[in-house]
């Protein structure tokens, strides 16, 4: 009884736990710079970068505001950034028209990056929300309703005008059926073979998005309406699988499950099924409710890396977030 007493429990999970030196030997998953891409938001004609009230430590940037904070990320050792334009609001119509004008803004700062800063990779969105008047991703048909084959016909052409102006990595995040192998196609015919694809596969209609609208200064435009009819029932998971397998069939190289935390379940399904390189998005509400905690005192600063860390752990190779510059300092 003494004796059984003396070696009881043998198995002490405890003595990996002593210190930090001993911790980190026996680290499942770590978190590093080469994990996180920083969105980032430009703005036309905007004089000076300005603060986004919903996404506290993010700004709008103007054309030259951003080449120094593209110089900053990388002097911190970010690789590539997720770039979103806030365009002129005249310049909106009902076919988002400026999406395909080869010299519209997001096709020159892009170039300019470009030229000041080869080496950063430049991740470009496909859809047609920043250039529409009524905030959708693509055009609508004679109901009202957002039609597939006219859209992917659009984005085809948005597609190959981000690539030629220097965007490594095509993002199409519309959610039309059949996008991605249109877009491929076009990428390949013009020989533009080193372009990759980021899918974004199984995006989710999600609330979550909130803060992003306020960035780029959607909502006016949107107002309460919904996405639906296109992006994902959050309900769903095998329905994601699904496109995911599409994504990958019509040639995408990277895939992508948004939003993050609330969809872990889906990033772990997505990378135990296709071992594809597997990106995660915690997006701007996730975002913006750790921030308001955080500054509350209601968290403690260190929520971040947890939340970025459970990316990891449920299997994603890279995350987009927010808080990519911040966490670079930190690493
Ligand atoms: C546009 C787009 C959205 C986001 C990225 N690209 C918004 C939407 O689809 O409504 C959301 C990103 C975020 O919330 O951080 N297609």
């Amino acid at each position: 009884m003494t004796n059984f007493k003396r070696k009881y429990p043998a198995t002490r999970l405890r003595r990996l736990r002593r210190n930090n030196s001993i911790r980190n030997l026996v680290a499942e998953n770590v978190l590093t710079k080469d994990d996180l891409i920083q969105p980032v938001f430009v703005k036309e004609n905007l004089k000076k970068m300005e603060s986004i009230d919903a996404l506290p430590g993010i700004f709008r940037h103007s054309e030259e505001s951003i080449i120094k904070e593209i110089k900053e990320l990388i002097s911190l050792g970010i690789k590539a950034v997720a770039i979103f334009p806030v365009i002129d609001e005249k310049k909106k119509n009902e076919t988002g028209s400026e999406a395909i004008n080869e010299n519209n803004f997001l096709n020159s700062v892009i170039k300019n990056i470009k030229k000041e800063y080869p080496e950063i990779i430049i991740i470009a969105d496909v859809a047609l929300d920043p250039y529409t008047n009524h905030g959708h991703d693509g055009v609508l048909n004679e109901n009202g309703d957002v039609a597939n084959d006219e859209t992917i016909k659009v984005l085809e052409e948005q597609a190959l005008n981000l690539a030629l102006a220097g965007t490594d990595i095509i993002a199409p995040s519309d959610m039309m059926d059949g996008r991605i192998g249109v877009i491929r196609k076009k990428l390949e015919q013009t020989s533009l073979f080193e372009t990759a694809i980021l899918a974004y596969s199984a995006k989710y209609s999600s609330k979550f998005y909130g803060p992003f609208k306020d960035a780029v200064e959607s909502t006016k435009f949107f107002g309460n309406k919904t996405k639906d009819a296109y992006q994902m029932a959050v309900a769903n998971i095998d329905e994601a699988l699904h496109e995911v397998a599409l994504d990958i069939n019509e040639g995408a190289d990277i895939v992508m499950v948004k939003p993050g935390m609330p969809y872990l379940d889906v990033v772990r399904a997505v990378k135990e099924t296709f071992r594809m390189p597997t990106f995660v998005y915690q997006v701007s509400g996730e975002y913006s409710m750790l921030k308001a905690a955080i500054e509350n005192n209601w968290l403690e600063e260190a929520v971040m890396i947890e939340s970025l860390l459970s990316f990891k752990r449920a299997g994603a190779d890279c995350i987009l977030t927010y808080a990519a510059k911040e966490i670079a300092k930190k690493l």
